[in-house]
């Protein structure tokens, strides 16, 4: 438990330093720095004010992101690997993030309502890009855990409910030839879908169907239904919804997959998870962060049989469930 005011003060105003960094992030400060560059520079190329460009970048300095020599700005190694576009291991996600920063401010007004009060509708095309792009790289990156929780085993057709990017499909259909998969996802997001696909060579086997899951028709034969980082976006009732739905699409004997945030039954760890459902709070209509317990009950009343859990990764779990044979 912690004992000081200047504790408590340090979780009070966090949130400076980490809005200091979007808004750089936001500004494309990083990139424009190129090989070093003064604030006057930097805010001529990006169209701000040279004063408070200057302090903005004062604060890169502080937080160990950049270095000052004379007037001149320089990229440190993190912000040259992480903050810059160019790179494999950019952190696209952070636009994505300052967007969302909007509607924790007003994270009182969602406790109070139950719900998010603002829009939480991707804002632009180009949001809704990069957050497809940053989803892509996480998923790419641990397709391979994904890959090794499935039993693959006579699974023919998979069904990838919000796919995205349709990363796990293609890690599936990489990982075993017999493999062809439909992912479903929202209207403007398949086009994406279509494109990474095509990237991979896998047009022939991965293919698309456009709506919303809570809407669309599933249609029917898939031996394996994923549902990866999607049941979190959800209310719990919309959650029972989709495992019913996915339990008639699937074959007898075919199995519904549950990948995602698990918490304990106190919600107390994985801390992050328990900071996540704050996140789904403020960002969805009724999405949050679930046990166990609650997933294993959804797929259970939805029919299925024989429950398995593994670890995936620091904070998400696959869960399967099959659908009995008869
Ligand atoms: C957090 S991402 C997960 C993407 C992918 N399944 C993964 O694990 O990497 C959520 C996905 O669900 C999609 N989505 C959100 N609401 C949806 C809805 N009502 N119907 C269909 N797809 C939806 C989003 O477009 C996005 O691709």
């Amino acid at each position: 438990m912690l004992t000081t005011q200047k504790e408590v003060l340090d979780i009070a105003l966090a949130w400076q330093g980490s809005r200091a960094l979007l808004a750089a992030v936001e500004l494309n400060l990083f990139s424009t720095v190129g090989e070093g560059s003064t604030a006057a520079e930097i805010a001529e190329r990006v169209g701000t004010d040279t004063r408070c460009t200057e302090r903005l970048l004062n604060v890169m300095v502080t937080l160990d992101l950049m270095s000052k020599q004379g007037e001149v700005f320089i990229n440190g190694p993190a912000a040259s690997q992480y903050l810059v576009p160019d790179g494999n291991d950019y952190l696209s996600m952070l636009h994505h993030t300052a967007f969302t920063y909007r509607n924790w401010g007003a994270l009182d007004q969602a406790v109070r309502a139950g719900t998010s009060t603002i829009s939480t509708a991707w804002d632009s095309d180009e949001h809704r890009d990069a957050f497809i792009e940053a989803m892509h790289r996480r998923s790419r990156g641990d397709a391979e855990n994904l890959v090794n929780s499935l039993d693959l085993s006579g699974v023919d057709h998979l069904l990838d409910v919000g796919g995205g990017s349709g990363a796990y499909s293609i890690a599936l259909c990489q990982a075993n030839k017999g493999i062809k998969s439909t992912v479903l996802d929202l209207p403007g997001v398949t086009q994406l879908t279509r494109k990474y696909v095509a990237e991979a060579g896998l047009s022939e086997r991965i293919g698309t169907r456009e709506g919303s899951y809570l809407e669309t028709e599933f249609g029917a034969g898939y031996d394996l239904v994923l549902f990866s980082a999607i049941v979190h976006i959800n209310s719990e009732q919309e959650n029972q919804f989709l495992m019913h739905k996915a339990f008639e699409a699937v074959n007898p004997g075919g199995v519904i997959a549950v990948h995602d945030f698990i918490m304990s039954e106190d919600r107390l760890t994985p801390a992050k998870g328990a900071m996540f459902a704050l996140n789904m709070i403020v960002n969805t209509r009724g999405g949050d962060t679930y046990t166990k317990g609650e997933i294993s009950g959804w797929l259970m009343d939805a029919g299925c049989e024989t429950l398995h859990s593994t670890r995936t990764g620091e904070m998400t779990s696959m869960l399967t469930a099959r659908k009995p044979l008869a």
